[in-house]
């Protein structure tokens, strides 16, 4: 299975990308978490995007498209692979187009989760993310069960630099002007299903996996 989830920040592509990749066992790839990755270990990639995503900007596409093309080289993709924030950009999409080509593959559907500006802003403040094993919950619509403690592996959690209201809200307009247009890319194609982001997270999770016909 060769799926893009594609969506706003905050709409709950990390959340549903977890039980997507349990289900199909094909490997998560987000750029996003790449980037973060990078930061971390202070890598020259790190340091050239950090300061793209600390302003809510998306980091320049030539940086992001080579990642993306050696990501999907290695062995296991072979049998599938999901995407989740990449790609972002029309350019994106077509050097994804061009990859793909040239590895004789081709993309079995793009998830769109559709979710309204509104929520987006109360979605990315209140996330928390497990600094061990990097599980996503939410102060108010997914606690754990103790207080900045992971329910899974007990780590600490913590809130992303850019998940205060001025950054998402870059980020969200960043969206709607670069990346809202790949909806219409892939609906051409025909690849693309639109699945309603506000229900509740096992909801959304059926009806992904409804429209993937498994
Ligand atoms: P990235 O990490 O991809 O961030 P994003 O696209 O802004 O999306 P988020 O990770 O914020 O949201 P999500 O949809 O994963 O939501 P989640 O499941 O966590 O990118 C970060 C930055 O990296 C970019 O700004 C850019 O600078 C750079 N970058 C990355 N890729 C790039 C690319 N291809 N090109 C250029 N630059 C790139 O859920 C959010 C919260 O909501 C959580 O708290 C969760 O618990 C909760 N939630 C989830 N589902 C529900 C539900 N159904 N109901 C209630 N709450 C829910
Ligand atoms: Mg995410
Ligand atoms: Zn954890």
């Amino acid at each position: 299975m060769r799926l893009i989830l594609l969506g706003p920040p905050g709409a709950g592509k990390g959340t549903q990308a977890a039980g997507i990749v349990d289900r199909y066992n094909i490997p998560h790839i987000s750029t996003g978490d790449i980037f973060r990755k990078n930061i971390k270990e202070g890598t020259e990639l790190g340091r050239k995007a950090k300061s793209f995503m600390d302003q809510g900007l998306l980091v320049p596409d030539d940086l992001v498209v080579e990642i993306v093309e050696d990501r999907l080289k290695e062995d296991d993709c072979k049998n599938g692979f999901l995407l989740d924030g990449f790609p972002r950009t029309v350019y994106q999409a077509e050097a994804l187009d061009k990859v793909l080509e040239k590895m004789n593959s081709v993309l079995d559907r793009v998830i769109n989760v559709s979710v309204d500006k509104e929520i987006l802003i109360d979605r990315a403040v209140g996330r928390r993310i497990c600094k061990e094993c990097g599980a996503t919950y939410h102060i108010q619509f997914n606690p754990p069960a103790a207080a900045d403690v992971c329910d899974k592996c007990g780590g600490p959690l913590y809130q992303r630099a850019d998940d205060n209201e001025e950054t998402v809200t870059k980020r969200i307009e960043v969206y709607l002007n670069e990346t809202q247009p790949l909806i219409d890319y892939y609906k051409q194609k025909g690849t693309i299903v639109t699945i309603d982001g506000q229900q509740s997270i096992d909801k959304v999770f059926q009806e992904i996996i409804a429209a993937l016909g498994a």
